[in-house]
């Protein structure tokens, strides 16, 4: 199965760079590889990237440059799963979705960061997976799921076990992308789920080893995505 992966930084980097963590990812993918699943994965910057976008805005920088920062930052991510990952990995994080797609034809991984600023890794991952026609696109992010409201500040919030894709436009669809927001899924990948009718996962890290299974169709405890009707 042709398949497009984004670990949110906030899982792999969440203070610094999570360097077992990007063990287990290396493992699994290469895993994953062998078992004839043709990878394509995206990486987010973490706290990383919020700690230099907030040095660059009290250096004066626009917003457009903050994001610049924070996209040399998922590059950076980026490239450390490239050398978890080893050979089967692309040797140079791809800069752009049309290179990423080129590198599965020489049968490599390409691990991306960012491309455009206006957008979060998200939204990298939802082109990518749409431009590669990838039949399923999985986030992994740190709460896990999608949920009614924002859990990390409504303790009532609830986990949406499946949802369709227009129900997440409108969840995220109104929020304004600014550089190093938060949120489960950005507006711009929310509009591209929706329109490209990919099916989508949202996971936490604790389903990373649970991969090769959960592809195979297993239960997760994550949110499925499927296409509007
Ligand atoms: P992330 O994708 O890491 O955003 O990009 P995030 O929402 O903070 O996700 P986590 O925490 O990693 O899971 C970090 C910042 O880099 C810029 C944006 O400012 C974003 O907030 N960025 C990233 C872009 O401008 N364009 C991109 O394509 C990617």
């Amino acid at each position: 199965m042709r398949v497009t992966l984004c670990f949110g930084g906030s899982i792999l980097a969440r203070d610094g760079p999570d360097v077992e963590l990007f063990q287990k990812v290396g493992r699994v993918l290469r895993r994953l590889k062998q078992a004839h699943h043709e990878l394509l994965v995206v990486v987010g910057g973490g706290r990383p990237s919020r700690v230099y976008i907030r040095a660059g805005r009290e250096l004066g920088a626009p917003n457009k440059l903050c994001d610049v920062l924070g996209i040399e930052v998922t590059r950076l991510n980026a490239r450390l799963l490239t050398i978890a990952i080893g050979k089967d990995a692309l040797q140079d994080p791809p800069v752009s979705i049309e290179a990423a797609v080129k590198a599965t034809f020489r049968g490599k991984i390409p691990v991306m960061g960012g491309t455009t600023p206006g957008q979060t890794t998200d939204a990298v991952a939802a082109a990518l997976a749409n431009s590669s026609r990838s039949e399923l696109l999985v986030y992994f992010v740190d709460v896990g799921g999608v949920y009614t409201s924002d859990p990390k500040e409504d303790p009532g919030a609830e986990r949406i076990p499946e949802m369709r894709s227009s129900e997440l436009l409108e969840l995220a669809g109104g929020a304004e992308v600014k550089p190093g927001m938060v949120g489960v899924i950005d507006p711009v990948a929310a509009r591209i789920i929706y329109r490209s009718r990919i099916r989508t996962l949202v996971l936490g890290k604790e389903e990373i080893d649970r991969l090769p299974e959960i592809l195979k169709g297993a239960e997760h405890s994550g949110t499925t995505i499927l296409p509007s009707d």
